[in-house]
C-alpha cells in the first residue's frame, strides 16, 4: 500500500497473450493510448525482448540458423530474457508508478514450452518463478484465436510471404495445443484474465478491454 504521499502508487502490470496473429500489438497500442488519455504514464514492451541482452536472446531463439535448440535450452533462453526484462525494465517502472503493458509474459512459456514442447507446465513455471522473482500480472488479456485463423492473418499481414520464425513455423496442431493451454490457464484463475475472441474487430476488443480496465483503475 501507499503509505508515503511522496511514493507513487505502483502502476498496473497488464499482459497480452494469445497465438501468433491474434492482434496483440494493435491492442497494446490502443490500450496505451487509453491509459494515457486517462492521465497515466505507460510503458509498453514485449517478450522476448525489452532490454539489450533480451533482444539478443530473442534473435538467438527465434531466428533460424543457430543450429539445434533443444526444448530445455529454449525454455531457459526465454526465461533468461524475461529475468533481465523484469529486473531492468518492468519492476522499476511499476515501482515508479507507470503502467506496464507487455506483449507476452510467463504464460507464453507455460503454453509454448510447457505444453507445445512437452516440458510440463509445472517445470516451466518453476524456472519462471525464479526468473521473475514471483512477479505476476494484475490482468492478462488473452486474445483467443484458432491456429488456422492465426496463420491466415500472418500471411495477410506479410502479403502472402511466409516469413515464419522458428515457433510460427510449427504446424497447426502445435498452435492448437498452445491455444488450449492458454484457455486452461485462464480458466484456472478467471479473476486475473480477460478472454476475448480475437476475431472481433479491434474497436470491439478495445471496448471490452476499456470496461475491464475501468474496474481496475
Ligand atoms: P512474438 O514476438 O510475440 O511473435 P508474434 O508477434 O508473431 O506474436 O513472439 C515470438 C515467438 O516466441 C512466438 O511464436 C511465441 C514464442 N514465445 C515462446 O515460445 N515462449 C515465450 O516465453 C515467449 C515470450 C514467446
Amino acid at each position: 500500500m501507499n503509505s508515503d504521499a511522496s511514493t507513487p502508487a505502483r502502476g498496473l502490470f497488464i499482459v497480452f497473450e494469445g497465438g501468433d496473429g491474434a492482434g496483440k500489438s494493435t491492442q497494446v497500442r490502443l490500450t496505451r493510448q487509453l491509459l494515457e488519455r486517462n492521465g497515466g504514464e505507460v510503458l509498453s514492451t514485449r517478450e522476448p525482448g525489452g532490454t539489450e541482452i533480451s533482444e539478443k536472446l530473442r534473435s538467438l531463439v527465434l531466428e533460424h540458423g543457430h543450429g539445434t535448440i533443444d526444448e530445455r535450452t529454449e525454455a531457459l533462453m526465454y526465461a533468461a530474457a524475461r529475468a533481465a526484462h523484469v529486473q531492468q525494465v518492468i519492476a522499476p517502472n511499476l515501482r515508479a508508478g507507470r503502467h506496464v503493458l507487455c506483449d507476452r509474459f510467463v504464460d507464453s512459456s507455460l503454453a509454448y514450452q510447457g505444453v507445445g514442447r512437452n516440458l510440463g507446465v509445472e517445470k516451466v513455471a518453476a524456472i519462471n518463478e525464479f526468473a521473475t522473482d514471483g512477479l505476476r500480472p494484475d490482468l492478462t488479456i488473452l486474445l483467443d484465436i484458432s491456429a488456422a485463423e492465426g496463420r491466415l492473418r500472418r500471411l495477410t499481414h506479410t502479403g502472402g510471404v511466409d516469413d515464419s520464425d522458428r515457433l510460427e513455423a510449427e504446424p497447426d496442431d502445435f498452435h492448437e495445443r498452445i491455444r488450449h493451454a492458454f484457455l486452461e490457464l485462464a480458466k484456472a484463475a478467471p479473476q486475473r484474465y480477460l478472454v476475448l475472441d480475437a476475431t472481433a474487430s479491434a474497436e470491439q476488443l478495445q471496448d471490452l478491454i476499456r470496461e475491464r480496465l475501468e474496474e481496475l483503475l
